[in-house]
Order: C-alpha cells, then sequence, then structure tokens
C-alpha cells in the first residue's frame, strides 16, 4: 500500500532550517526558522532555564503520568502570564485551560474542540498568516475564510480591509489573531487599534482565537497581552493558544497551553472535559519537561525576574538589529525602501523580494529565509550585516 504515496515537497520553514544545516558554506546566514539566535549565531540555553531544569531534577520523585490536562500548576501560572495577575476571568473561574505539545499541539487541540462545539465552524485566518495554521486546524467540516491583513505593497496593515471583511462575518464564526510579533510580516495591531476591532468582534458575535507564539517579544510580557487582555475583559468567549518555545527558549521541548474563555464557571468546566478528551485521542497527555521548568520559574521571584531579564535581551537585540539592518539597506540602496523593518516587532518581516531574489540570496549567498521573503532579523548578527546587506542590494539591481 506504501507505494501509493507520493513523495511530499519540503515544509516551506523547517524544509529551510534543513537546507540551512547541510550548507558548509561559512558564510551562511540562517534567516528561516522562527528562533532566537545570539550574537555568535547560538541558540542557547536561558539561565532561569538552566537553574529551574536543576531543580526539576532533583525534586523530580516519580515518573508516573501527569493528568490529561498535563501541569496544573503550569497551567494555572500560564493563565495569569496571558491575562495578569488578577483578571476578572480567572476570579469568575471562566477559564479552562490544558498543557500543550507547544503551540502547534493547542492550535489542533482547540479545533478538534471547535468542531464539537459547532457543526460547521468557521474560522478567518489572517492573510497572510503562519503557513502552518491551516494544516493544524483544518478537517473536513471545518472551513477557512481569509481577511485582509497585511499590503505588502504598502508595508502596512490594511487596517479598514481587515474590519471590512470581519463586518461580513456570520456570528459564531472564529477569528485567528496574532496576540504580537505577527508572523509573517512583524505588523502589528496597536491599542487603538485593538480597541477597535474587539468593537466589531463584540457587535458581530464573533469569537477571537488569539495565537500568542511571542509574548514578550515585541514590547513587554504585559504589553504584548494588551488584545487578549481586552477580549477577554469584554467578550464572553476567547481562545487563547500559547507556546514556550520562543519566550523560554525550550523549542525542542515542545510546551505550550490551550486556553478557552467561556461564559461561566459550569461552561468553563465543560470546555475542561473536552480540552482533556481531545488531547486523550490525540496523545494521551503532553510530556512533563517543559512544563515543569516553566512552572518553577514563573513561580519563583528569583528565577521570574531572571527570565523577564533575558527575554528583554532577545527583545533588544531584535529591536536594534531592526534599525541597523534599515540602515544599512537605506545606505545601499539611497532609499527608504527597508525603514519598515525598523518600526516592525518579533522576529520577522517580509522583505519584499521576489521569489527569484530569494532564491538567489541563498544559491550565490548562502542567505535562507523563506520563500515569501520572510526573514528571521534575529538570525541577523553585528559581523554579518554589512555580508547581507550588500547581497539583498546586489540581487535588487536591475
Ligand atoms: C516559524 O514560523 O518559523 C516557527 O514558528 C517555527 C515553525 O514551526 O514554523
Amino acid at each position: 500500500m506504501f507505494e501509493k504515496l507520493e513523495h511530499l515537497p519540503d515544509d516551506p520553514i523547517l524544509g529551510m532550517m534543513a537546507k540551512f544545516r547541510r550548507d558548509t558554506s561559512d558564510r551562511k546566514v540562517d534567516l528561516a526558522a522562527g528562533v532566537y539566535q545570539d550574537e555568535n549565531g547560538k541558540t542557547v540555553v536561558l539561565r532561569a532555564v538552566r537553574e529551574a531544569e536543576q531543580r526539576v531534577h532533583d525534586a523530580q520523585k516519580t515518573k508516573t503520568y501527569e493528568g490529561l490536562a498535563g501541569n496544573v500548576s503550569f497551567n494555572r501560572a500560564m493563565q495569569r502570564l496571558i491575562f495578569g495577575e488578577s483578571h476578572p476571568v480567572i476570579n469568575d473561574r471562566r477559564v479552562a485551560t490544558v498543557q500543550t505539545t507547544g503551540g502547534s499541539g493547542g492550535l489542533h487541540i482547540v479545533a478538534d474542540v471547535l468542531r464539537r462545539a459547532e457543526k460547521e465552524p468557521v474560522v478567518w485566518l489572517s492573510g497572510p498568516t503562519w503557513p502552518n495554521h491551516r494544516p493544524l486546524i483544518r478537517g473536513g467540516d471545518l472551513s477557512f475564510e481569509v481577511y485582509p491583513y497585511y499590503d505588502v505593497e504598502r508595508r502596512g496593515i490594511d487596517f479598514d480591509g481587515m474590519l471590512g471583511a470581519l463586518d461580513q462575518a456570520a456570528a459564531g464564526d472564529v477569528v485567528l489573531l496574532h496576540g504580537c510579533c505577527h508572523n509573517p510580516t512583524g505588523a502589528d495591531l496597536s491599542q487603538g487599534q485593538w480597541d477597535q476591532l474587539v468593537g466589531v468582534l463584540e457587535r458581530r458575535g464573533l469569537i477571537p482565537f488569539i495565537d500568542m507564539a511571542y509574548q514578550g517579544f515585541a514590547r513587554g510580557v504585559d504589553e504584548d497581552a494588551y488584545g487578549a487582555r481586552l477580549c477577554a475583559a469584554r467578550l464572553p468567549e476567547m481562545i487563547v493558544v500559547t507556546s514556550g518555545s520562543k519566550n523560554f527558549g525550550v523549542y525542542r521541548d515542545r510546551v505550550g497551553t490551550a486556553t478557552l474563555v467561556a461564559p461561566d464557571a459550569d461552561t468553563t468546566a465543560a470546555c475542561a472535559s473536552h480540552l482533556a478528551n481531545v488531547t486523550r485521542t490525540v496523545y494521551s497527555m503532553p510530556p512533563a519537561h517543559g512544563a515543569a521548568v516553566i512552572d518553577t520559574i514563573l513561580r519563583d521571584d528569583k528565577l521570574h525576574a531572571e527570565w523577564l531579564d533575558e527575554l528583554g535581551t532577545m527583545r533588544d537585540r531584535i529591536n536594534s538589529l531592526r534599525s541597523r539592518f534599515s540602515a544599512a539597506m537605506a545606505e545601499r540602496t539611497g532609499n527608504d525602501r527597508f525603514d519598515f523593518v525598523a518600526d516592525q516587532t518579533g522576529m520577522f518581516s517580509i522583505l519584499g523580494l521576489s521569489r527569484e531574489q530569494v532564491d538567489r540570496l541563498r544559491e550565490e549567498s548562502h542567505i535562507y529565509m523563506v520563500a515569501s521573503s520572510r526573514a528571521n532579523i534575529a538570525g541577523v548578527r553585528q559581523s554579518n550585516l554589512d555580508y547581507l546587506a550588500d547581497a539583498i542590494a546586489a540581487v535588487l539591481k536591475p
């Protein structure tokens, strides 16, 4: 039977990461996958994580199963990270959370719960969005719509287009939003735009589904949760998925959360039972290590402060690289075409290069980015900035 299977093309993001690893050039530059790198091109284990891992190791007395929801103490700590210490939705017992295998696992678990809650759920995706959103939440009975989000030509958010499209959505439709650090564009809604958007969601009876894979990478842990906290304060129902991959740097430990906010405590308890039941049918329960580590950090004042400090260092480095990249490109092109990169946040920006230019950068200069010209700015270094800017300027020449 397996001879019927055709070989599939590489994953658009992780396939590029694999190609980069195979490249033996010492000039190679990795701007492909959303993984933070320091000035030496290394993705190091955070100090707070190392210390927490030691504590978890020393304290561990058993390897017996966790429950279906994973680490319950971690789930509570994550609720406070998302919504803040004393958000009314937490006090009113309107939040149900399960630990998941990264943000990807969370997206998949939530999609299965949506199918149980609604006969034919419609999910609105931003145009463009992370390429794995669709496959992760796809299903025969679920359909997708796309709302305009980013205008590559104008290099900015098409906010009128976005609100116009969502004004056509039907009550009960689900709207997938990026909490911060929009992937792939790096263009985030301002607080004023969140305020307006929540007005539309409220008026149309739409349910926000917030992917918060990068909390803390744009402006700060609390600032980046503005949209999620506002939705929770104003709307009866919402969904949030988080990932520990980026902000705790525990990529391979696969830890995240799926959270549903419901109108009252009874409905929330029913939501929790479905989250746990779906988890059981997909992978039984999530792995323990990453959640124990993050829980240890969030519950200890010293480790928490150290983590926030390290997260701030990563954020500041990306923001300063953004400015330096824009300046280097302005110097070479003599125009402001790349100024937008300095104003965006998080790891990604779409550079606005053609497919052919992206291929040339890879083949001629060993510079790897996703075919859409999405570049991970955290892969730029002071030591390769000139090389990178020269190579981009060269492929732009007619
Ligand atoms: C990315 O967008 O590069 C990251 O989220 C990694 C991934 O799994 O695609």
